[in-house]
């Protein structure tokens, strides 16, 4: 048994119980070698985004739904699955011995003999998708309300997208989003501005702010995030969700709020299993008090630019129009798959 699966497995155990999987990989992957890490973080990466299609897959051969099987098992056949019909170089037999391995070191022994009948016959289907949700590997729901927003073209580019590992982009020396980079520039900054970052951390846009000669203040509510925070200026640990302890004295203010993360599928892949339509509407709540606490602050002439992550109408133009109305100048909306990089919204208020 190769360390990589073992620990893509575990991960993708920790991911079940409510773990991220990008900062799993970044803890776990430290001692294994670069191309190790890389298939391992491929492994669990592949298997989050493709479940839907596993899941389809494996209840084909195994005549029953995999939600009913016992998690490890389940768990184990998606990284069988996900090799034998999506990685080109890993031989058949040894994705099928390792994933069967892995059911046994789960204390499964019985179910052994299961998982390897049901991996051998899954390289010879045909790939034939029964749905659209299954298809793009979605939640139904999601899935309908992407077709009701966006309409089933651009539906079906942004969730395909979802599926495919997103580009490595740089700004600098340092990783950064070519969608994430294309926020700060609307905030049309000159030196000498009084600038605040309001959701900073882990201040990738307040570096990329600091390119210009501003005088920037950045804020997070989360002390963890700010304590590596990347950029060099005073900042200030509050809860943006509460009125703030400034007179209106910013000229620029950028809000990159707390959100579902839904323009990030194809980085962040667990986000659309875990995601609910409640949690939309407990962060469009969030994103209204912390726009409108933001817009307190702003100095009369100022501009200020909100800013997600997130495809959800809920947590963009609902928030800007019911918190900024007319003061709307215009929104900017970059669809994963159409743009390059993650989906992003952003709205320019004046
Ligand atoms: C999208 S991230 C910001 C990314 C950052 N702008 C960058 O480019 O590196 C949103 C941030 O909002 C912070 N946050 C969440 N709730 C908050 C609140 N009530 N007040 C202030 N910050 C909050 C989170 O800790 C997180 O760091």
């Amino acid at each position: 048994m190769t360390p990589l699966r073992r620990i893509a497995f575990e991960i993708l155990g920790a991911v079940e119980r409510g773990g991220f999987a990008s900062d799993l990989l970044a803890e776990r992957t430290r001692g294994l070698d670069s191309r190790d890490a890389g298939l391992a973080t491929q492994l669990v990466f592949g298997v989050l985004r493709r479940r839907a299609q596993l899941d389809h897959l494996i209840a084909l051969v195994a005549g029953r739904p995999p939600e009913k099987m016992d998690p490890s098992v389940r768990r184990a056949l998606h990284l069988g699955a996900f090799q034998l019909r999506y990685l080109s170089k890993i031989p058949a037999h040894a994705a099928v011995a390792e994933s069967v391995e892995l059911v046994k070191q789960a204390g499964k022994a019985q179910a052994a003999g299961f998982a390897n009948a049901v991996l051998r016959r899954l390289p010879e289907l045909p790939e034939h998708w029964p749905s659209d949700p299954v298809r793009y590997s979605m939640p139904e729901w999601l899935w309908e309300r992407w077709l009701a927003h966006f309409g089933g073209a651009a539906a079906s580019v942004m969730a395909a997208a979802a599926l495919e590992e997103p580009e490595v982009y740089h700004r600098g020396d340092r990783v950064m989003d070519i969608g994430s980079q294309a926020i700060v520039p609307l905030l049309e900054l000159e030196p000498g501005q009084q600038f605040l970052d309001l959701c900073a951390a882990p201040g990738n846009k307040t570096l990329q702010a600091l390119e210009t000669e501003v005088r920037a203040v950045a804020c997070d509510s989360s002390f963890n995030r700010l304590k590596h925070f990347l950029a060099p200026c005073p900042l200030i640990q509050l809860d943006a969700s509460n009125p703030l302890p400034f007179r209106p004295v910013f000229d620029r203010i950028l809000v990159d709020a707390p959100c579902t993360g839904t323009g990030t599928l194809a980085r962040n892949p667990e986000i659309r299993w875990r995601l609910t339509p409640e949690e939309i509407v407990r962060q469009a709540g969030r994103q209204k008090r912390i726009l409108g606490n933001a817009l307190a602050v702003l100095r009369p002439g100022g501009r200020l630019v909100y800013s997600t992550c997130s495809m959800e109408p809920e947590e963009n133009k609902q928030v800007v129009n019911q918190v900024a109305g007319s003061r709307v100048q215009r929104v900017v909306e970059r669809l994963p798959g159409r743009e390059p990089g993650d989906g992003f919204f952003a709205a320019v208020i004046e």
